[in-house]
């Protein structure tokens, strides 16, 4: 079974670039499932619901999100809420509001499950959260492997430590770990002896010649200065980079293979 797994598609440059690739991805690996994180899939900080639908369309089974979840929380709960909305929230987050809270999705395939987590860490991340490696073993008790075929994990999170040791904890309770957040694509790809496949951060899908996602040109002042009173702007270059992994899991759970792939292109 594969999974492609891509990360932060950013923008308007990043979404045309997916739904241009994507499809002969999806050909030329025979790729079972694809999750997608999504956390500034409009701008920064955010996706809106028309955006949501838009990526819905490409046939996306899941779509993870981010630490800015409530910035703009009005322009996707009606997404967020529907009861067949592909997009999942960190499970983790304190849910005072008694929000539906949907940390974690099981999509189906030929007879296959699989259920895909969505989980952030304590450190650096500026949200309160309960303890992730607590919510994630809570969440597979109540769904274990012998009631789903497959189960991965989406780690928010800004080191890699506590990342490194969530992956060993998981060790035979999940067949693959995947960081998200750092804005990265990590050289570490990895199976533990036993059973689970990781990498630290699988990257971004953004303007190439950028800063982050940023006109250099508008930020070169804030580097030289230190001053932030000039306003960022989107890099509007046309050229676009694509990041992605493809998972392989085998019938009794365990990883087989990780591939990770990175395509340039221009629209
Ligand atoms: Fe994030």
């Amino acid at each position: 079974m594969k999974i492609l797994i891509f990360w932060d598609i950013y923008w308007r440059i990043g979404r045309a670039a997916l739904k241009k690739e994507l499809p002969k991805l999806k050909e030329k690996f025979e790729a079972d499932f694809v999750v997608v994180n999504v956390e500034n899939a409009t701008s920064w900080r955010w996706i809106i619901e028309k955006h949501a639908i838009e990526l819905e369309k490409l046939w996306i089974d899941v779509m993870t999100s981010w630490d800015h979840v409530f910035d703009n929380f009005d322009k996707i709960k009606n997404y967020l809420d529907k009861p067949d909305s592909k997009l999942i929230r960190c499970a983790n987050f304190y849910n005072d509001e008694n929000l539906e809270w949907k940390g974690y999705k099981i999509v189906e395939n030929n007879w296959k499950k699989l259920l895909v987590i969505h989980i952030m860490d304590e450190t650096f991340m500026n949200h309160k959260v309960d303890n992730p490696f607590k919510k994630v073993e809570e969440i597979i008790k109540n769904n274990p492997l012998w009631k789903v075929d497959w189960i991965i994990v989406d780690f928010h999170k800004e080191v890699t430590s506590s990342w490194y040791g969530l992956s060993f904890f998981l060790d035979w309770k999940a067949s693959f770990v995947f960081g998200t957040h750092t804005h990265i694509q990590t050289n570490d790809e990895l199976i533990l002896e036993n059973w689970i496949g990781l990498i630290s951060d699988v990257w971004m899908s953004w303007p190439l010649y950028s800063v982050i996602w940023a006109d250099y040109a508008s930020v070169k002042n804030r580097f030289l200065t230190w001053i932030n009173k000039w306003k960022i702007n989107q890099c509007l270059d046309r050229n676009y980079v694509v990041n992605w992994v493809c998972v392989e899991l085998d019938e009794d759970w365990k990883c087989k293979n990780i591939e990770k792939i990175r395509i340039r292109g221009e629209l």
